[in-house]
């Protein structure tokens, strides 16, 4: 099993767009997805239709209910909600011993069996046994994103191909490599993903050039192209498979899960 962080402090690089994408686009490989909302804008939960569901991972960070309590299946995948409650975690969790750690060993304690014949009557689950954890990061480096970190080991960092892409980089590899030493020794950056990116324009093409000369090996191939469609499937509670199988987002999202399992 990959556990995948994705994460940006800068708002709006695609990081929700990527996780829905990427998720949707390995389950139709066959791969079994998990899909874990870890932001209070609850952009995926709503993207997905699944707004309003109770619990949520933030009754899971809070210690009132299991992972697979708050499962919802969705489509050929399946989704950890959140709600906007999980704005308070933050503070609720502040003065909890271990605080960084508690969605790792949440989701450590529960990736057994799993029956999630729960109050959004999805289909029940037996084999709990995943190929990807996909974890949507908030915009923030708060303690969210810090849990994201040490439950994952990988992470992936979304970077619009725009003017002041790189703009704390530097603070975000910073906080990677303190959560390495201190409390997942085994995370790394596995991919830089350029989203929202524009061939005809000059600058995305220098913004490219100097991602790829600052992280040689990190920048995927795959770039993920700006498409109207991505923007449009998500406002439909859709992936971008379902909304328009043919259109750039989809042939980028499917060669992008390609040359992810080809890391493994
Ligand atoms: N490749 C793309 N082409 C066109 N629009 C895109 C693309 N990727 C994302 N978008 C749109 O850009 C906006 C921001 O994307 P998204 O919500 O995925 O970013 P985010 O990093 O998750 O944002 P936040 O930091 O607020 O969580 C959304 O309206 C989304 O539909
Ligand atoms: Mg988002």
């Amino acid at each position: 099993m990959r556990t995948i962080s994705l994460v940006n402090q800068k708002g709006g690089v695609g990081k929700t767009t990527c996780t829905i994408n990427i998720g949707s686009a390995l389950a139709r490989m066959g791969k079994r997805v998990l899909l874990i909302d870890l932001d209070p804008q609850s952009s995926m939960t709503i993207a997905l239709g699944a707004k309003g569901a109770s619990p949520t991972v933030y009754d899971v960070l809070r210690g009132n209910c299991s992972v697979s309590d708050a499962l919802l299946v969705h489509g050929k995948y399946v989704l950890l909600p959140s709600s906007i409650d999980l704005s308070a975690a933050e503070q609720e969790l502040a003065p909890v011993a271990g605080r960084e750690c508690v969605l790792r060993e949440a989701l450590e304690a529960d990736l057994g069996p799993i029956s999630c014949d729960n109050v959004n009557g999805s289909t029940p689950k037996t084999d709990s046994s995943y190929d990807f954890l996909l974890i949507d990061c908030p915009p923030s480096l708060s303690l969210l994103t810090l849990n994201a970190l040490v439950a994952a080991d990988e992470v992936f960092i979304a970077l619009q191909t725009e003017y002041l892409a790189l703009e704390g980089m530097t603070q975000l590899l910073a906080t990677i490599d303190l959560v390495k030493k201190r409390l997942n020794a085994n995370l790394s950056v596995s991919g830089i993903i350029a989203t929202q990116y524009d061939a005809r324009k000059g600058l995305h093409n220098e913004v490219v050039s100097t991602i790829t000369e600052a992280f040689p090996d990190k920048l995927f191939k795959t770039f993920i192209r700006s498409n109207i469609a991505l923007a449009e499937a998500t406002s439909y509670g859709l992936d971008i498979f379902e909304y328009r199988p043919k259109c750039n987002g989809a042939i980028d999202f499917a060669a992008l899960a390609k040359e992810i399992e080809g890391q493994g």
